[in-house]
């Protein structure tokens, strides 16, 4: 890589001359030692600007890191000025830093690149695992729907054939259907769950409303849920992933916190959306939230919200309830009331 050289040399980068050949060699020779130095002398490089007819020099400083010179850099001085030792020393100190300083750029680059791939392959996650969820609910509704069915109708047909009188099989009978209607509303509940075409249908409130009812059929706590602003649709990703999250806060706080109530307002403050989940239960460490490798739920909720360009805010202490903000930029389906 080269800079600041007149563009022909950074475009082609030849004609440029070391005015010790072996010195050269030396130096282009890949992973050659140096002893260790506060500065290393300078030395002359040249290049030639019309075609060999005339030679413009430059005095040199090596680029080292780790040991071994990476680059030089040189300094075009002018005519009749010449470099005190001082400055020379100075100069030859500055390669040793700027080894260090590149080096620490190029692992940056190295990093943020990393990072930017592991988004893409997060984001890909949590895409394929919507699709899958989607797949396992029609799956569970179609098949064991249908596999359901079947049995209904084999029973009807067993029904038909009970002996007048044999109160004992037509009991049974009943009880078995009962434990199909049971079986059938489960697998529905699972199925919703697991794809909720609610959401799909009617959107994110009429939905999230859905939710907690039938959580409160089965948990004492108090549920307060608002969504506030909001005069159209959002967009399909937008109203998942605003349902993953309401459903991962109300869960954790059902698992975990012991509360007596749950509060969830979803404020469209254009902008953005600010997603609030706050419970008056146990608390706990807020610090170290995700740092167990078993535990994903909140990590995911802060991957998804950084993955929309949004942040992600947890504030829980024992004793003292969890709350947990989220801002994510608002995706709105235009003129869809
Ligand atoms: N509302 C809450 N009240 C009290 N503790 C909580 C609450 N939310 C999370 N926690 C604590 O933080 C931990 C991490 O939560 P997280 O949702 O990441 O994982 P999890 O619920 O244990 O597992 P999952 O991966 O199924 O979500 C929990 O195990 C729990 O100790
Ligand atoms: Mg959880």
């Amino acid at each position: 890589m080269k800079h600041g050289l007149p563009t022909q040399y950074e475009e082609n980068g030849r004609g440029i001359v070391f005015k010790d050949t072996a010195l050269m060699k030396h130096l282009l020779k890949n992973g050659t030692r140096l002893t260790p130095e506060p500065a290393y002398p300078s030395f002359r490089v040249s290049y030639d600007t019309k075609k060999g007819k005339c030679l413009h020099w430059l005095s040199c400083f090596l680029i080292t890191s780790k040991g071994k010179a990476v680059g030089f850099f040189g300094i075009d001085i002018p005519p009749g000025r010449e470099l005190s030792p001082d400055e020379v020393h100075l100069l030859g100190s500055l390669g040793n830093y700027l080894g260090g300083a590149i080096e620490n750029t190029q692992l940056m680059e190295t990093i943020r690149l990393h990072r930017q791939e592991l988004r893409k392959l997060t984001g890909k996650l949590f895409q394929t695992q919507e699709e899958e969820r989607r797949r396992i609910a029609r799956e569970l509704h179609d098949e064991a729907g249908q596999a359901l069915t079947a049995i209904q109708l084999g029973l009807d047909q067993m029904e038909e054939h009970v002996p007048a009188g044999n109160h004992r099989l037509e009991e049974e009978i009943r009880e078995i259907r009962k434990m199909i209607l049971q079986t059938s509303s489960e697998i529905r509940r699972l199925s919703y769950h697991l794809h909720p075409t609610l959401l799909v249908d009617l959107g994110l409130g009429p939905a999230l409303n859905l939710y907690f009812k039938e959580i409160r059929k089965r948990s004492n706590m108090g549920i307060d849920f608002h969504m506030v602003g909001f005069d159209h649709r959002l967009d399909a990703e937008t109203e998942t992933i605003l349902y993953r999250f309401s459903q991962e806060a109300l869960t954790n706080t059902l698992k975990h916190a012991g509360a007596n109530h749950f509060r969830l307002s979803i404020i469209k403050s254009y902008p953005k959306i600010i997603f609030l989940a706050e419970d008056d239960g146990d608390g706990f460490d807020g610090r170290f939230a995700g740092g167990d490798q078993q535990s994903l739920g909140l990590l995911g909720m802060r991957e998804r919200a950084n993955l929309l360009g949004g942040t992600f805010q947890l504030r829980s202490k024992q004793g003292e309830g969890t709350r947990i903000r989220i801002e994510i930029p608002l995706g709105e389906v235009p003129g869809d009331a």
